[in-house]
């Protein structure tokens, strides 16, 4: 099961394993990571922005352009940003690390 390291908002760092077949929001989720996800990974709210690790970006599948769209209204959106619900963490993946902006705006309300 590959590893994933999420820094949280207060700066802690919980190391926790993926399950296989999960996006980066569902393992959030399964260990109780301060993640929103309000719409359950259909690109619509931006609030499982996460800011992935410099040394990770390259690693990751290319950004979708709907996944782009919602990055350019995210708040606080870095050049390595992207969104959890859109990240499926593969065996290639062990190791990925991301950090939790400090806050997130839900686009749906
Ligand atoms: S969960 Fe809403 S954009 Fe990812």
């Amino acid at each position: 099961m590959p590893k994933v390291v999420f820094i949280e908002r207060n700066g802690n760092r919980k190391e926790v394993k993926a399950q296989a077949n999960t996006t980066l929001l569902q393992v959030a989720h399964a260990h109780g990571i301060d993640m929103e996800g309000a719409c359950e990974g259909s690109m619509a709210c931006s609030t499982c922005h996460v800011i992935v690790a410099d040394e990770w970006i390259k690693k990751l599948p290319p950004v979708h352009a709907t996944e782009e769209d919602m990055l350019d209204l995210t708040y606080g959106v870095t050049r390595t940003s992207r969104l959890a619900c859109q990240i499926a963490v593969t065996p290639a993946l062990d190791g990925l690390t991301v950090r939790l902006p400090t806050a997130t705006r839900n686009m749906m309300d």
